[in-house]
């Protein structure tokens, strides 16, 4: 997993529970926290640190991931708004995961390993995301849907119908998207 995801996670974890606290889950995961951006570091590493913020916050491993990606989502807006500017909805932002932001993506840090989705519409009407990934971070996906929509003055909601934390071969992520305040 590339340096940026860990220091998403850190900047997340120390604006809301201090710079104390990622000392703490850096101690408990036994890991040293030395990451740079473009550097590429083993998975297991980002397992062990969520693992212990999940045992520092008294919640699910799922519930930790998912929240800090939707904290890594502003982040994004703000860094990559080029990303963001030619959608006027998440969804269509979304259909272009595949084409063009996780491509992009690549460009700036090598050897990223992005996920894939393949995509449906639902009888009624919400979108359908098929999660592809060597990795298990539906939560991520789940959290940067629900912290993106935000930025398109939309709430969305997301049920997973399938997901391989339950046994199944893959997660399906189903995305209701409605403009906020409505
Ligand atoms: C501006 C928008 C986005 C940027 C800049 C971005 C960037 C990234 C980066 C840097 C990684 C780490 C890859 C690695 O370390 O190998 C990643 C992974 C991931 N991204 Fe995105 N992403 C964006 C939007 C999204 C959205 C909207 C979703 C929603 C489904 C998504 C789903 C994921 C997932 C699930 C992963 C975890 C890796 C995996 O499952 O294999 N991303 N993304």
């Amino acid at each position: 997993m590339k340096g940026i995801v860990f220091h998403l996670f850190q900047a997340s974890i120390s604006k809301h529970h201090g710079e104390d606290a990622w000392d703490d889950i850096l101690e408990e995961a036994g890991v040293e926290g030395a990451y740079t951006s473009l550097g590429t570091y083993p998975d297991d590493e980002l397992y062990a640190l969520v693992n212990a913020a999940s045992r520092r916050v008294d919640r699910p491993p799922a519930e930790v991931v998912r929240w800090f990606a939707m904290e890594a989502a502003d982040v994004f807006a703000e860094r990559f708004p080029a990303f963001f500017a030619p959608h006027t909805t998440v969804r269509t932002f979304l259909l272009a995961l595949n084409d063009i932001i996780h491509p992009e993506v690549k460009k700036l840090y090598p050897e990223a390993e992005t996920p894939s989705f393949t995509f449906e519409t639902a009888p009624d009407g919400r979108l359908v995301m098929h999660y592809h990934s060597h990795r298990q971070l539906c939560a991520f996906g789940e959290g940067l849907i629900l912290g993106s929509a935000k930025h398109f003055g939309e709430r969305a909601t997301v049920e997973q119908p399938t997901c391989v934390h339950r046994g199944d071969d893959h997660c399906v992520l189903v995305v209701g998207i409605e403009r906020a305040g409505s």
